[in-house]
């Protein structure tokens, strides 16, 4: 179909798009309205929204764009220097994750802090450029003779804990050995909980390394939450004896104690985990809402057997070690416990290491929904509901995406039902399209960036190069994208997150053509930027 008449279609038909493609649709027959969902209060009539900048139109620019007034810097490269053992901060960043510096007195501290930041991949094509090999005829078999190569790719990914500081002209990386470390493909894991130890991680109770470190979340203790998703680099890259189960897990980390064991949550699961967005149940137990981000994959939560301790940080460490893990079924609006001693369509598995180590095949099993790519949750800060981006299923036709908006039924995230609607659908009519990793600003507007990838002749050609927008949920303006950011060519934006104050926010430039070139190469570098000088709310 034409480029324009297909985007015509697309933008005049988005809810049949929707309803044809993901089921979603077909299945809002019962489901409540939004003045369900808003506790009674209708959407769209609330206080008009003075939106704090002027928006952004679509652009090809091969830069960070920004409003009148906003400014960015670059804290840190792939490449840089992080502290005196010479660890370098990796490549392809995603998730920032923001702690005050003071946040275990309970500070707000928001111009010192330490962020955490993934490293989603490698970029061998790069690194074999630095390294002068032959690209042509390099075979990923014969890796092992390559050693610098391998140790490149294993010390790009994991993640970073970096010590960072706001001066007069703009953020920066404090080079500094008590807190600044890298997690990468090398670093050993603790396995914690149902799997730990059982056949179908090989009997491991610790692993190498992290890997497809994508989005994440921040513990209510003041912990990382690093998720891993496309883990299946590592085989096809080569690495030697890389054993698949052992990634595709939640990964915890301190970043105030470096001698605290790095640990993977076996209790939450193993898919292509895209993010986590926690919150408490009315009876103060933890949960935690994760996508799988794949194509006809399932959306999950878990719930803590424990109850979190707000005054005493220590006592939460294990929380993540043992509960119940959920799937969600859109047709019956419920959530379905993948718990091997009740549920008796889980009999074709083994044991509940074996539910958990195949999380996504057990939760087919039990009747979650197919979704299209469910990535980025959050919580929305003022009514508790959960935010939901389905990045898009072109094997569906849907290549826009859209955000689904769950309530839990009677406010309480402990509910085993919920009912839900399309909050925005990507396409024309709304002008954003691919919607990937979400943050919630103070007064509960929704800040997204977008994942896809614009040529001058695809799809997306109209949409330029990947956006970040702000959107309202509630106001006259509920519903409507507007654009605050616009990045380099070839580049994803990625890992929106404001300090306290809400006077910076954070956001990391992943995988640029050519923007922020590696000294003495053309290749662009991941990064991540502070952005000021305006209003974010
Ligand atoms: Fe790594 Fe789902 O984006
Ligand atoms: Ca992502
Ligand atoms: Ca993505």
């Amino acid at each position: 179909m034409d480029r324009r008449l297909f985007l015509t279609y697309v933008g005049s038909s988005t809810a049949a798009l929707v309803a044809a493609s993901s089921g979603i649709g077909a299945l809002t027959g019962n489901a409540m309205t939004g003045d369900h969902l808003m506790n009674g209060q209708p959407s769209g009539k609330g206080k008009p929204l003075t939106t704090p900048f002027k928006p952004l139109s679509r652009t090809w620019e091969n830069d960070v764009v920004l409003p009148n007034g906003y400014n960015y810097s670059i804290i840190a490269s792939y490449g840089d220097v992080i502290n005196s053992k010479g660890e370098k901060f990796g490549d392809a960043a995603d998730l920032t994750v923001y702690f005050p510096i003071d946040s275990l007195k309970g500070g707000n501290n928001s111009e010192e802090g330490l962020i955490w930041v993934n490293h989603e991949f490698p970029e061998p094509d790069n690194y074999m450029k630095m390294l002068g090999i032959n690209e042509s005829t390099f075979k990923k078999e014969n890796l092992a003779n390559y050693p610098e190569l391998l140790k490149m790719e294993k010390e790009a990914v994991g993640g970073s804990v970096i010590h960072v500081k706001k001066e007069k002209d703009g953020w920066k990386l404090v080079v500094d050995d008590t807190y600044n470390r890298r997690v990468d493909g090398n670093t050993q894991i603790e396995l914690t909980g149902p799997a730990r130890g059982s056949s179908y991680v090989n009997g491991a109770t610790s692993v190498v390394g992290s890997l497809g470190n994508c989005s994440g979340g921040r513990t209510l203790w003041n912990t990382a939450l690093s998720c891993e998703e496309n883990t299946e680099y590592g085989d096809d890259y080569g690495w030697p004896n890389f054993i698949d189960n052992h990634y595709g897990w939640v990964v915890e980390v301190d970043p105030f104690d470096p001698k605290k064991p790095v640990r993977k949550h076996t209790a939450l699961g193993r898919f292509s985990h895209e993010n986590t967005a926690m919150g408490l149940t009315n009876d103060g137990r933890v949960v935690v809402y994760m996508g799988d981000d794949k194509s006809d994959a399932c959306f999950y939560k878990f719930i803590s057997s424990k109850k979190f301790n707000p005054s005493n940080r220590e006592a939460n460490f294990d929380i993540l070690e043992s509960g119940t893990l959920y799937v969600a079924s859109m047709s019956q609006q419920k959530w379905i416990a993948l718990d091997h001693a009740t549920n008796t369509k889980l009999s074709g598995f083994k044991d509940q290491a074996d539910v958990l180590t195949n999380a996504r095949a057990a939760g087919i099993a039990v009747g979650g929904t197919k979704l299209d790519r469910p990535e980025d949750v959050e919580i929305h800060p003022h009514d508790g509901t959960v935010f939901l981006s389905l990045t898009n299923n072109t094997g569906h036709g849907n290549f826009h995406g859209q955000i689904v908006r769950f309530a839990p039924a009677n406010g309480d995230h402990a509910s085993e039902s919920f009912t839900f609607e399309v909050f925005v659908a990507g396409g024309q009519q709304s002008g954003i399209t691919c919607p990937d990793n979400l943050h919630f600003d103070s007064k509960g507007n929704l800040w997204v960036v977008e994942d896809y990838g614009a040529t001058e002749t695809n799809q997306y050609a109209a949409y330029k190069n990947c956006g970040v927008f702000m959107i309202p949920t509630d106001g006259k303006e509920y519903g409507e994208p507007f654009q605050f950011a616009s990045g380099p060519k070839g580049s994803e934006l990625t890992g929106p997150w404001l300090t306290p104050d809400e006077r910076t926010l954070f956001l990391d430039v992943q995988h640029p053509s050519t923007w922020n070139p590696y000294p003495g190469q053309t290749f662009g570098r991941s990064c991540l930027v502070a952005v000021q000088g305006g209003n974010f709310k």
